[in-house]
């Protein structure tokens, strides 16, 4: 095949593809920082999600109780399946599409969720493979960072909503402290390079209607904080299961999540903390 027609394979979508395929353990279902205030409960959650419990608050929170029961919902950057499983078994959603550029995600995700209503297509954020207006409401949770023209993912989510329909949107972006870190402080910190102007100016231009807008860093940092529920204490325990089969895994890899670890526990949690990083959420809709 002729090099320039074969596709472009995002080193992002490689990178989560060799994690998935090394991890393919059915208790990661999330990919997200999740979010933890003092007085939230879980009496709401089943048992079997406890273990990712601020994963599922944070998709719980972004919803802000909206009653989404019988409705048509995609998901873009769908990871693991986490917050499409969420809509289907705690919103009751009708019908839920995830949508992911990773191979490996979708292979993951059609094994491990395998509900009625829930299906799962690969696809680009900025080139959706669905028609106009098919959607009652869309939702991106920590994706929107890695995609390289935000305008075009913009117009294309507004193009699949259904007019009145909403879109649930959330992502870290980096903030107002802009001393420039060094060394181990900036160890994960710099793969953001996305700031507050960028996504209110694809929100802008593509006539999304805010309903309403929050700097949630604070509830980001308490999930990072927390001593259980957490993505990087499934994530220690995976890894730290692999390390104790002796799995022959590259050193690479291991170095791999060691700097994710880091940045977890130390330079990413710092960041949040000095405002070199925020995380924001957004809910929109299109005008009726
Ligand atoms: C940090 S994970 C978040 C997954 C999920 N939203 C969650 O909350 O668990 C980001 C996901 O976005 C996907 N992604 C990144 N860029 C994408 C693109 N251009 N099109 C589709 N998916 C993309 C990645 O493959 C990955 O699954």
């Amino acid at each position: 095949m002729n090099r320039q027609m074969e596709e472009e394979v995002s080193p992002i979508s490689q990178w989560y593809d060799m994690m998935t395929r090394m991890f393919p353990d059915q208790r990661l279902t999330f990919l997200n920082y999740g979010y933890l205030q003092p007085a939230d409960t879980f009496d709401w959650l089943d048992d079997a999600d406890l273990e990712q419990k601020c994963s599922t608050n944070l998709i719980h929170f972004l919803l802000a109780g909206t009653d989404l029961r019988g409705k048509k919902i995609l998901e873009i950057g769908s990871g693991r399946g986490g917050n499409c499983s969420y809509l289907k078994r705690y919103a009751q959603a009708g019908q839920v599409v995830g949508l992911d550029f990773c191979p490996a995600h979708i292979e993951f995700c059609t094994r491990a969720h395998p509900l009625e209503g829930l299906s799962f297509v690969k696809g680009d954020a900025t080139n959706l493979p669905f028609d106009d207006e098919e959607f009652d409401a869309v939702i991106n949770i920590e994706s929107s960072h890695c995609y390289p023209d935000m305008n075009k993912f913009g117009s294309e989510v507004f193009r699949v909503l259904k007019k009145g329909g909403q879109f649930f949107y959330a992502d870290t972006m980096k903030g107002p402290n802009t001393t420039p870190l060094i060394g181990q402080d900036s160890v994960g910190v710099d793969f953001f390079t996305n700031v507050l102007g960028d996504h209110q100016a694809m929100i802008e231009r593509s006539g999304f209607q805010v309903e309403s807008h929050d700097d949630i860093s604070q509830g980001v940092i308490n999930a990072f904080d927390s001593e259980d529920g957490h993505l990087k204490h499934v994530l220690k325990t995976l890894v730290a299961e692999k390390k104790e089969q002796q799995t022959s895994l590259p050193p690479e890899v291991f170095h791999a999540f060691d700097t994710m670890f880091h940045f977890f526990d130390e330079s990413g949690l710092n960041a949040y903390k000095n405002g070199h990083l925020v995380y924001k959420i957004w809910r929109l809709k299109k005008p009726a």
